[in-house]
């Protein structure tokens, strides 16, 4: 391990927390891409600062992210600008409620990503975003995942917190728990397919980036290995079952 310790900002693409996600939606957007033969149109809904949807619209897709957080729209408009992507980058205050009233068309892909831990009612939600997916279009979800919750919490020697989260109905350590809920893979691959979506892809990713300490991952080559590691067990079918004490849950799905 090297003792370089400058901290270096990173992309969605070299975050160890990211890379896994990114690597699996820029190969569905470059698939569907060649499929359809031209840009994407991608809706991120709960976008946030732009953390994917800046480097999807600079690969050339028109994505419009709907949020209802004025601050985090008010500095993805800044980058957006600031990378010269105003036009292939738009924004607007709202949420899955807004949705057919903010969209002039129906989109290829949707992201939720980070926000069906927060949002009232999940399965409106996800239902919200199927009316503007168009068939065979992809929504891609990451969200909170419990059995990485438990594991975390168990290696931290926090024990009855740990069994709460596993017996919990949404998932959680207590009223104090910041996060609203975690799900499982069964429970959220059925939410997806009563709201009209098949499943095409599913695996747990944050698997080791989020247990172990930020010193351990101190050098370029520490985060690269790190990084491979990852992408090596979402990617892999066989190491499906490793996926499920990752922190979060990657789950890809057409709308039938
Ligand atoms: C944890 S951040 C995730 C941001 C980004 N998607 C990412 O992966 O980095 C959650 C985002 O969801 C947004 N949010 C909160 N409630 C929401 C709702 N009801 N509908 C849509 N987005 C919501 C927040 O404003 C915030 O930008």
């Amino acid at each position: 391990m090297s003792t370089d310790r400058r901290p270096k900002r990173r992309g969605v693409d070299t975050a160890p927390t990211t890379a896994a996600v990114w690597a699996t939606v820029s190969g569905i957007v470059a698939q569907r891409t060649a499929e359809l033969a031209r840009p994407l149109r991608v809706l991120d809904l709960g976008g946030g600062t732009g953390g994917l949807a800046v480097p999807l619209a600079e690969a050339g897709h028109q994505v419009i992210v709907v949020d209802p957080n004025l601050d985090a729209l008010a500095s993805l408009r800044r980058r957006a600008a600031e990378a010269g992507l105003s036009d292939t980058l738009v924004s607007t205050q709202g949420d899955a409620d807004d949705l057919r009233a903010i969209l002039k068309a129906r989109v290829d892909l949707a992201c939720l990503h980070g926000t069906l831990e927060i949002v009232d009612d999940p399965a409106h939600t996800v239902g919200r975003i199927a009316e503007v997916i168009t068939p065979g279009g992809h929504l891609s979800v990451v969200t909170a995942q419990r059995f990485g919750a438990v594991i975390a919490r168990a290696l931290s020697g926090q024990f009855q917190s740990a069994q709460t989260i596993l017996n919990h109905p949404d998932g959680r350590w207590g009223a104090g728990d910041p996060v609203r809920r975690r799900f499982d893979q069964s429970s959220l691959e059925a939410m997806l397919f009563s709201a009209g979506f098949n499943v095409v892809l599913s695996h747990g990713v944050r698997l080791f980036s989020d247990l172990v300490p930020s010193a351990a991952i101190g050098s370029e080559p520490d985060r690269a290995a790190l990084i491979a590691l990852e992408q090596a067990i979402a990617a892999h079918p066989e190491f499906a079952a490793l996926g499920q004490i990752g922190a979060s849950l990657h789950v890809v799905a057409r709308r039938h």
